[in-house]
């Protein structure tokens, strides 16, 4: 990471000081019993070496996040739940705070003692924080001297605690978590060891288009599978039955075929796909028949909802023979176990060519989701990403303004 980050700079410069950490603690959460529960500790988990780091280098640490997307203050969404999930995790306890602006803030982190760490109420009860409003940037950085930006997840959105209060603390560093990501997806990225293939899932192709215009340059092969394969094969006139494709999308395909063939790209496609009778899937049915259809083939009332056995031969087979491997979004409607198959089969080749010394990077919230349905560790990964939106954004190569705001490694040794 061309960032400076916590562990660029003595320990002792931490010592004693204010530290505001911008973490991305929107972890899933639901209501049992009247209390809310968090279903998936993730990324709280991975900003863990940030804060072990800041309480051993004696920092005042403060911690601040969103939760959710609260239009003003919303009971459900305050971060006390978080507070003790990360005290228990941390086996300290976290004083957790009911702001996060205002003088009393001042006051708490002027008494913290070194080494102790305390939790800020969630910032999206204020509406500048999306406003990325300068003076709401202002009173949230005064109680603090440095910054840190160990928020992946919220990295591409330019908001007051992920990119506006850099303008008032000095110096602005990366935490470990951020370095991790970065470090992660820019070597699958810039200098991969080959052969490097990528697969891509999910519903939607209009949310990776320039996902896959920038990976076909870097890649040796691109898998797809998940209903974004449907947009490819009706455009080459295949027959989808009522399977769900974009329109608007069709016209762009062009585009990628022509891509894929200047850069000598293997691009492939699902050969057969797992369909259910629309009406099956209308009624909720829990045990709905399933019918195995060539991709081009589906009758019109069936719907493909998963890759089929011939697809997941082939694609198990081309991960099994890569050396570096980007995976993001699910190969069918994962949250139905009868639509699961070709997901898991991907994500347990994925695991076999770990244990090959192969590098394999997860990405994605439904990627994510599904490896947690199907009780695979993430630790059987290279590295799994805690970031959504952002690690898409981070591979179409635009910048994400919560790094572009911290301090250039260049910028200060030459100073
Ligand atoms: C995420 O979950 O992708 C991040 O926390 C960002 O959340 P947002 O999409 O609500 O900005």
């Amino acid at each position: 990471m061309e960032q400076l980050t916590i562990k660029d700079i003595p320990q002792k410069d931490l010592e004693n000081r204010r530290v505001l950490v911008r973490v991305d603690f929107n972890v899933p959460t639901e209501k049992k019993d009247n209390k809310i529960v968090i279903t998936n500790d993730l990324r709280i988990r991975a900003s863990l070496p940030t804060i072990r780091y800041l309480i051993g280098a004696k920092a005042k640490t403060a911690l601040v996040s969103h939760l959710g997307r609260p239009k003003g203050f919303d009971s459900d969404l305050k971060m006390d739940p978080v507070g003790e999930k990360l005290s228990e995790l941390l086996g300290k306890k976290v004083l957790k705070l009911n702001d996060s602006v205002g003088p009393e803030i001042q006051t708490v982190i002027n008494n913290l003692k070194p080494g102790e760490v305390c939790l800020l109420e969630n910032i999206r009860f204020y509406q500048e924080e999306e406003k990325n409003d300068p003076d709401f940037a202002r009173n949230l950085a005064k109680p603090f001297e440095i910054y840190v930006n160990d928020a992946f997840g919220t990295s591409h959105r330019a908001h007051a605690s992920t990119a506006g209060v850099c303008a008032f603390l000095s110096p602005c560093l990366g935490g470990l978590l951020l370095q991790k990501e970065v470090d992660s997806l820019a070597k699958v990225l810039t200098n991969p060891i080959r052969p490097f293939t990528t697969i891509l899932g999910g519903s939607k192709i209009s949310s990776k288009i320039e996902v896959i215009k920038q990976l076909i340059p870097k890649v040796d092969t691109l898998l797809i599978g998940g209903a974004m394969a449907f947009t490819f094969i009706k455009a080459k006139g295949g027959k989808i039955g009522n399977s769900l494709y974009e329109e608007k999308i069709i016209p762009l395909i062009k585009e990628l075929d022509l891509l894929k063939e200047e850069n000598a790209v293997a691009l492939i496609l699902p050969e057969d796909m797992v369909c259910v009778k629309k009406g099956d899937l209308d009624n909720k049915k829990p045990d709905k028949e399933l019918i195995v259809y060539p991709v081009d083939k589906i009758p019109d009332g069936y719907t493909g909802l998963d890759i089929g056995p011939k697809t997941i031969e082939k694609f198990v087979k081309m991960i099994s023979q890569s050396k570096t491997l980007f995976w993001n979004g699910p190969m069918g409607m994962f949250e139905d176990p009868q639509f699961i198959g070709g997901t898991k089969a991907v994500a347990q080749a994925l695991v076999e060519a770990t244990k090959k010394k192969s590098i394999t990077v997860a990405g994605g919230g439904d990627s994510i989701s599904a490896l947690e349905n199907l009780k695979i560790s993430f630790d059987l990964f290279t590295h799994v990403s805690t970031g959504g939106g952002a690690s898409i954004e981070f591979i179409e190569g635009k910048n994400l303004p919560g790094i572009g705001c911290l301090d250039k490694k260049m910028s200060v040794t030459s100073n």
